[in-house]
């Protein structure tokens, strides 16, 4: 259950760790601390008194924020970068919050991708914003936190009203009436409680710090703020007002928390009961005395207050010798026990006697089980073993019982990788085909986890929806909306495009025409100069030709890139198939103009036009045709994931009738080195896919190398890596990367052939020759002298490549792509003679007698002749 209302506070605020006030009855805090010694120091003091929501995006390390939460915070705030390199096996999503300027929706959905972490959005000057964001997510969404920049009740109710947690500074909470300056915290948390009451009260659950039920009762607004003035439950009750628990009786209660049930239309109070109990009937609950442990402890305090004088119980609080030989005594009894009842039995004895020890010495069950929650929440598992004394020989019983899964032996080695090397040496995980499992081997090639598509689906068909029905207008508010470019008045540019609009540098139009000329060369070469024809009887001819598929959508990813070089990849193979209709999409920049780059390339090609859109609200505009946009039968290019389910959206749609290229994924790389490897160059080609994002994947497969020489790889890859402009991203994606050492090349080429690489470098003696061993590869970069991002570029060969496992069944983008074959028959009445009883004979089996007819009908008039 995530907190209602964060007060939000300073270390000088806090006494031993405790708020003080109205707040301290939320039973939550948030502050930022600055350093791991702050952090862990502050959790102490807290111990688990109360939940701790840290923001931690000013901790350096990983292994910070782990020890953090190690330490008992309840949720940890990180920036994107951390959230990336927390360890998804290891963590649990449900206290990590990612810390975000929150500025679109899109944006956040991306940084999170497929953990549902919580949102915390920071210094919030437009309310509004955040509140149409949580009216559309509707009622199912991750925990959503915001801070404002000016904190005031009306904005902090409203936030609370729609499931949102507002997250105030603690001098701002006042349990007064609203007043100028201040905000009233029981209107802020009761403005999300729904009441399902004529009278408007609200049905508040009454508990111990155990949890167990003392009563029902009723609460307001008023009543509420009441209780947090005074620190005590106060209710509303229906007949008499607002009630002052105990009041009469002196059976009053200490408030420990206020918090609200899942729908938020039940309060629930943590009360410390005082006197003879909650119910007017003088027991502990209404719904009668005590039961269990509760009445154990109840019974243990009364007689420590008051022992009756050589009683058992007096004897044992006195006698700590004897309270120890009964807990050992117990302990063993509970061991050697072996039937249900037996078991149960000796349980209670040995709970007893530690119930004692703990009442003796001042200690709670609500403290115990408060230690037993913080140990839950340890993310590093203690070993669990037992001392020295009580095992009975020192090997049996400490041996591990279960078989590691490949999956929890991969965590191992990435442990061992990372404690080698405390500096957090960017370094990719080791395996061992001779010392590995087949299985880890497997598991450790798999590729990071993909997005949950759901999610993503639940963005983008609403999109897709949108466009289709209302075209342009919709298409221009996504634009505005996502790319900010608010002052774009039409979504399209058509040719021919102005010269004002392609002004480059000399030197990058030299780039591009060369790079333009080579990519047209070689598609050019694909070409099919004649029709292939067969006669496959006498007088039976069958023929394929091509033809040019008449209207193609590239599109081209804007976002931290400039991308020129996929514009030519997609835009020149439609030009050299002879595409009639080349359209061009891509996201335009913030002032709603397009990369000159883009523009002049599209110029080169030929294109119709250019769309200004990006994501999902392109495909849609190409894949049905807008006022403007120019509706076509193919679209290509890489995008992020919103693209990619669009593209699967529309594919997918028979009223569309429009294709797709291939599915994309994260680019990745595998390289296959040997002794002549270049450690540089190894250690630069896995870079230079690793710096496409934090979820690529590089893999590095090492032919029989010393371990000197495995050395001077991973040191290159460090010393290269940080000197990137990217390293956060490279961090991100080497952590998920691996090195895989074998003895042979055939051996490297088996894995290879399983991973089936989107591009696979072959940095090996006779490098040529092992192109014969290729079975799956996007793209095949071979010796030293082929670094992939000539490949990306300028060598000719196309960069649009099947990733994650496709290029086992897809082939890149190439001149194919963008055509069509279509087959023909021309018989002679030689020919149909020849054919035709076989066809007969086969329509007649397949019981089509309008088919076997419309031969024998020929036939007939042949004879007949
Ligand atoms: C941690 O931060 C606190 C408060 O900012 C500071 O007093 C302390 O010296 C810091 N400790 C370390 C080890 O940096
Ligand atoms: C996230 O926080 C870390 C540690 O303070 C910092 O090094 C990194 O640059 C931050 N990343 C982003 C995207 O703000
Ligand atoms: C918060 O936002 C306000 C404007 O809305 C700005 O003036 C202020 O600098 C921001 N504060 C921080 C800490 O970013
Ligand atoms: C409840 O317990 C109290 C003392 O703890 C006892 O006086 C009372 O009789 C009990 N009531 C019932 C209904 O058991
Ligand atoms: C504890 O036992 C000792 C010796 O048996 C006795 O002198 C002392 O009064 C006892 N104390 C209490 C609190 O019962
Ligand atoms: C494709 O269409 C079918 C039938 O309409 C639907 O069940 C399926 O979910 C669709 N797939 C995608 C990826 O949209
Ligand atoms: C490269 O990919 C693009 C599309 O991404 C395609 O149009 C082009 O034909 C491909 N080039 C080659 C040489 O395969
Ligand atoms: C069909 O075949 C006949 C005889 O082989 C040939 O004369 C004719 O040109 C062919 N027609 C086409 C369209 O290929």
């Amino acid at each position: 259950m995530s907190a209602l209302v964060l007060p939000a506070t300073k270390l000088s605020e806090l006494k031993d760790g405790l708020l003080s006030g109205p707040a301290a009855f939320l039973g939550s805090i948030f502050l930022s601390v600055q350093n791991v010694t702050e952090a862990v120091d502050l959790l102490q003091r807290t111990t688990s008194r109360v939940s701790t929501y840290l923001d931690v995006t000013a901790l350096e390390s990983i292994e910070d924020i782990t020890t953090v939460l190690d330490a008992g915070a309840t949720t940890v705030i990180v920036n994107n970068t951390q959230l990336h390199q927390l360890d998804p096996k290891t963590l649990d999503q449900d206290r990590v919050a990612l810390w975000t300027t929150g500025v679109t929706k899109e944006e956040i959905i991306e940084s999170i991708g497929d953990k549902s972490v919580g949102i915390f959005t920071s210094n919030v000057s437009d309310v509004a914003f955040v509140t149409a964001w949580l009216k559309e997510y509707g009622e199912e969404h991750p925990p959503v936190y915001v801070s404002f920049s000016n904190p005031n009740e009306e904005d902090a109710a409203q936030v609370s009203a729609l499931g949102g947690i507002p997250v105030l500074p603690i001098a701002s909470l006042s349990s007064e009436p609203s007043s100028t300056g201040s905000i009233n915290l029981a209107k802020v948390l009761m403005a999300g409680a729904k009441s399902d009451r004529p009278d408007g009260l609200f049905t508040t659950l009454v508990v111990d710090e155990r949890g167990t039920a003392l009563g029902l009762v009723y609460s307001s607004e008023k009543s509420v703020q009441e209780s947090l003035k005074l620190g005590r439950g106060v209710y509303q009750s229906r007949k008499r007002g607002l009630w002052y628990k105990g009041d009469s009786s002196g059976d009053t209660q200490e408030l420990v928390r206020v918090s609200m049930d899942c729908d938020r239309d039940c309060l629930l109070f943590v009360v410390r009961q005082k006197g003879r109990g909650f119910c007017h009937l003088a027991t502990s609950t209404c719904f009668g005395n005590y039961s269990g442990l509760s009445r154990l402890q109840k019974t243990l305090q009364s007689r420590k207050a008051s022992a009756p004088e050589g009683s058992y119980t007096a004897r044992l609080f006195n006698d700590s010798q004897l309270l120890k030989a009964k807990i050992m005594e117990e302990a063993s009894e509970l061991c050697e026990a072996t039937e249900k009842e037996h078991i149960a039995f000796e349980a209670a004895d040995l709970l007893y006697f530690a119930l004692t020890k703990c009442v003796a010495a001042g200690v709670s069950i609500e403290d115990v089980e408060r230690n037993l929650d913080m140990k839950a929440l340890k993310v590093k598992r203690r070993p669990g073993n037992a001392k020295e004394q009580w095992l009975p020989s020192a090997s049996e019983d400490t041996k591990e019982l279960a078989i590691p899964t490949p999956a929890a032996i991969i965590q191992k080695s990435k442990e061992a990788s990372a404690a080698a090397d405390p500096s957090g040496k960017i370094t990719l995980t080791r395996y061992d085909a001779s010392k590995d499992d087949r299985a880890v081997i497997i598991e450790a090639l798999k590729r990071p986890s993909q997005r949950s598509t759901e999610k993503i689906m639940g963005i983008v068909n609403p999109i897709i929806k949108d466009v289709q029905e209302r075209g342009d207008k919709a298409l221009l508010e996504y634009t505005h909306k996502f790319e900010k470019a608010t002052s774009l008045t039409s979504p399209v540019l058509k040719a021919p495009f102005p010269e004002s609009l392609m002004q480059l540098p000399p030197e990058t139009i030299e780039a591009i025409d060369i790079s333009f000329e080579n990519i047209r060369k070689f598609h050019a070469a694909q070409k099919e100069e004649r029709p292939l024809v067969v006669e496959t009887m006498p007088g039976v001819v069958c023929t394929r030709f091509s033809r040019p598929i008449e209207r193609v959508g590239c599109y081209v990813p804007g976002g931290t890139a400039v991308l020129p070089s996929t514009a030519m990849m997609l835009g020149v193979p439609a030009m050299v198939a002879g595409c009639e209709k080349i359209v061009l999409a891509s996201p335009p920049r913030a002032d709603g103009s397009v990369t000159p780059e883009i523009v002049y390339v599209a110029h080169k090609v030929g294109a119709e036009s250019i769309v200004l859109a990006g994501g999902a609200q392109a495909i849609a505009a190409m894949a049905y045709g807008t006022e403007s946009v120019s509706k076509v039968d193919k679209i290509l290019g890489p995008g992020n994931q919103f693209v990619t389910a669009a593209k699967m959206v529309v594919s997918n749609d028979t009223s569309a009738a429009v294709g797709i290229d291939m599915p994309a994924g994260p680019s990745e790389v595998l390289v296959i080195a040997d002794e002549t490897a270049e450690p540089a160059f190894v250690a630069a080609d896995l870079l230079s896919q690793a710096e496409h994002g934090v979820d690529s994947q590089v893999v590095l497969i090492a032919i029989d190398l010393t371990t000197e020489q495995l050395e001077a790889i991973e040191t290159e890859v460090d010393k290269q890596a940080n000197a990137l402009p990217r390293v956060d991203i490279v961090r991100g994606a080497i952590d998920h990367s691996v090195t895989l050492i074998v003895k042979s090349l055939q051996e490297a080429m088996e894995l290879s052939n399983v991973y089936a690489p989107e591009h696979l470098i072959l940095q090996i003696k006779d490098a040529e020759k092992a192109v014969g061993l290729v079975k799956n590869a996007g793209s095949v970069f071979i010796g030293k002298w082929t670094p992939e991002s000539v490949g990306d570029y300028s060598a000719g060969v196309n960069h649009s490549l099947p990733t994650y496992g496709y290029a086992r069944q897809y082939s890149g983008v190439n001149l194919g792509s963008y055509i069509k074959h279509i087959t023909a028959s021309n018989l002679t009445e030689q020919g149909l003679k020849e054919v035709g009883p076989a066809v007969m004979q086969l329509a007649k089996v397949e019981e089509l007698e309008a088919h076997r007819r419309a031969v024998s009908i020929r036939l007939a008039m042949m004879s007949s002749k």
